[in-house]
């Protein structure tokens, strides 16, 4: 049977995110061998949006390939810089105008995989195509292209939105859609129709004592004063989350999903 492995990260915040995933990350590779590392790199440039010296500090530390969401033209200039990054894809239900790949293609013992990143509509005033719609001709295309492994993250904020993502996914017969955004790891991991791994969340890999990666005291003054803030990514001990899904790459299903928790003592 071939087989693969690999490892998800959910949405990495600044450097105290980036620092304990690359302190970690040879630790990590020796226990569960992935064959490919992905993460979401949404936050990972000062904690809103990437840039390409950080994407490729992220390249270097081992990891194949970068997603990301609604903060993926935070960074001045990063859409004119995205479509040299053969390792970063954007959201494919953005509009067709924008720079930057919709998908990335990997091989592994002669089988293709395709990453795809999403967006969801729910709490989003975001402009957007229809995520359900675009992923359909999506796998439609990319099938007609030999590609049948699909891996899937859908940076969304509703869980019911994620789910009914997961599920219209599985009849599509992806592998695996990991969910990000909350920056707040679920634990309900499984297999979706007893052959697609999904998780709602990832989490995040960024500051232990913070709000979603950001210092607690700004956003507190915000909340109760109306205080303008500037978001400061958080400093102290860090955290680490995210999956190891085995996926079968000739009957095109996963095998299992397992959660990843790790915390800076
Ligand atoms: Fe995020
Ligand atoms: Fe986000």
């Amino acid at each position: 049977m071939k087989c693969c492995n690999f490892l998800f990260f959910g949405d990495v915040v600044g450097r105290p995110g980036r620092s304990f995933l690359g302190k970690h990350l040879p630790l990590l590779k020796e226990k569960y061998s992935p064959d490919f590392v992905f993460l979401n790199g949404e936050n990972a440039t000062g904690g809103f949006g990437l840039n390409v010296a950080i994407a490729k500090e992220l390249k270097d530390m081992g990891v194949h390939g970068i997603t990301l969401g609604n903060h993926t033209w935070n960074q001045r200039g990063f859409w004119e810089e995205i479509d040299s990054l053969d390792y970063v894809c954007r959201p494919a239900n953005f509009p067709e105008e924008c720079p930057g790949r919709t998908h990335l293609i990997f091989e592994h013992q002669s089988e293709k995989l395709a990453l795809i990143n999403t967006v969801g509509r729910a709490f989003s005033n975001a402009v957007l195509d229809c995520p359900f719609k675009v992923m359909e001709r999506k796998v439609a295309s990319l099938r007609e292209q030999g590609v049948k492994n699909f891996i899937v993250d859908f940076h969304a904020e509703a869980t019911a939105e994620k789910y009914t993502f997961g599920w219209f996914c599985s009849k599509l017969d992806v592998s695996c859609v990991v969910g990000t955004h909350t920056h707040v790891q679920t634990a309900d991991e499984r297999l979706l129709d007893q052959k697609m791994a999904f998780i709602s969340d990832l989490g995040m890999c960024g500051s232990y004592n913070s709000i979603l990666g950001f210092q607690p005291d700004p956003i507190i003054e915000k909340t109760l004063h109306g205080k303008p803030c500037r978001f400061e990514v958080g400093n102290g001990p860090a955290m680490l989350n995210g999956v190891c899904v085995r996926m079968d790459l000739e009957n095109h299903c996963a095998l299992s999903i397992e959660r990843i928790q790790m915390v800076e003592m």
